[in-house]
């Protein structure tokens, strides 16, 4: 049997990380195969793309057209070579950011248009969509709040502007309304424990359809 497809999504600071590992663990414990991934990355030739977007060492100004097409080229091998594979293995995958970070940081943030980036992709993703997409929603200044906190050097994202994630907040609302069977939203402003919890209903749906 063919396994499930979960994207975790959100702002950075959102806590969604943590919440791979504890919703892998979860999953564990009901017998499933889980393979946890993350994008930008996932492969080796993804780390390197990563690598190119995140710390961007030549200094060129990247122009947004090949941000997005670099983030997609990303994707395209992740798929190909991770999470198609998997999936028909019949392992869970969960993946820490997929198409939808494109859609709200790209699309919306960057102000290329959602529909834009969804032309962008369409080839990456070859009609591989998740089965459910975890929403980790929280105010802007409380994200911003706990990524400063952690007080490590911050890389091209996360220096960008207040305005532009807020961009990026009002990016992924848009798309929880455009795709409501996919998108389910996840209260992220209480502790882990309490957000955990709030995972887990969400995700015992899928598990039902096991
Ligand atoms: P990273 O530190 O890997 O992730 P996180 O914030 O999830 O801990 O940073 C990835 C950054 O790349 C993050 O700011 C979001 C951004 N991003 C995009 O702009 N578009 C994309 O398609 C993806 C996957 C990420």
């Amino acid at each position: 049997m063919r396994g499930r497809f979960i994207s975790l999504e959100g702002p950075e600071g959102c806590g969604k990380s943590t919440q791979a590992g504890l919703l892998a663990a979860y999953l564990r414990e009901h017998g499933l195969t889980v393979r946890m991934t993350r994008e930008p990355g996932g492969t080796p030739t993804g780390e390197m793309i990563r690598e190119i977007l995140q710390h961007h060492a030549s200094g060129e100004d990247i122009s947004p057209e090949a941000e997005v097409l670099l983030f997609a080229a990303s994707r395209a091998q992740h798929v190909a070579r991770v999470i198609r594979p998997a999936l028909e293995r019949g392992e869970w995958v969960i993946c820490d950011r997929f198409v939808d970070s494109s859609l709200a940081y790209q699309g919306a943030a960057r102000g290329m248009g959602i529909e834009t980036v969804l032309a962008a992709n369409e080839v990456a993703l070859g009609g591989l969509w998740p089965d459910v997409t975890l929403w980790f929603d929280l105010p802007v200044d409380v994200a911003l709040t706990r990524v400063l906190s952690r007080g490590a050097d911050a890389d091209r994202f996360e220096s960008e502007t207040r305005a532009f994630h807020q961009k990026v907040a009002e990016g992924y609302r848009e798309l929880a309304k455009r795709f409501p069977e996919r998108i389910v939203r996840v209260d992220a402003g209480g502790n882990i424990d309490g957000v955990e919890k709030i995972v887990r209903t969400r995700l015992d749906p899928l598990l039902e359809t096991l």
